[in-house]
């Protein structure tokens, strides 16, 4: 039970760390906060013009799920259901940190690191799942959306074990509550496509 919280604790934090508020501040990008939809991910930080930033971004808040799930294969030697709460604990991290008073991101890089590094499959059927709805309708939502939808069925025709399939639930819900706003504004054809500065309500 001791590596089991120490993979959790240690998961949360290190989810918790917002990658995208420290780039654009130490970057000279502004506030974050300030900026298009409000958000602290890395498709917002690219809304600030800086590609650079975004890139940090995109990196660390995903490097940061995939470190937090290899610490706890590292600590449980594997088991799997110690590396899913590690993964969970970081993507609850990223959305809900306490340095931001417990409002943080959507959560989607960070849910690539995890899935890259707990399930590396499943993370790559993701990723194409997202560069492939990108590249068809620019809009990084519903390219987000779509692959978190995806995952657990990904999960399940790769024969991963029961707990990684629930940590791909997990964060498939969490993203589409995250997402409630980016979803009332695609059902109105009203989300921003990628590259676009144009900013959009929240
Ligand atoms: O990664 C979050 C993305 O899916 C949407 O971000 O800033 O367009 O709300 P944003």
């Amino acid at each position: 039970y001791l590596t089991l919280a120490i993979a959790v604790i240690g998961g949360y934090l290190l989810g918790s760390i917002p990658f995208g508020m420290i780039a654009t501040r130490l970057g000279g990008a502004g506030d974050i906060r300030k900026i298009g939809s409000g958000n602290i991910g890395a498709t917002n930080v690219l809304r600030s013009g800086r590609k650079d930033l975004a890139a940090i971004t995109l990196l660390g808040d995903g490097g940061k799920g995939a470190v937090a799930v290899g610490l706890a294969h590292w600590l449980s030697h594997g088991n799997p259901a110690v590396v899913a709460l590690a993964g969970g604990a970081a993507f609850a991290g990223h959305i809900f940190p306490v340095w931001l008073k417990f409002n943080g991101g959507k959560g989607v890089a960070t849910f690539y690191g995890v899935l890259l590094a707990a399930a590396w499959p499943v993370g790559l059927l993701a990723a194409a799942t997202w560069l492939a709805m990108a590249a068809l309708f620019r809009i990084s939502s519903l390219a987000a959306l779509t692959a978190a939808a995806l995952a657990a069925p990904f999960a399940l025709a790769t024969d991963r074990p029961y707990p990684i399939l629930a940590l791909c639930l997990f964060m498939a819900v969490l993203i589409y509550i995250r997402h409630k706003d980016n979803i009332r504004r695609l059902l109105k054809g009203e989300e921003p496509r990628i590259g676009k500065k144009k900013t959009a309500e929240t």
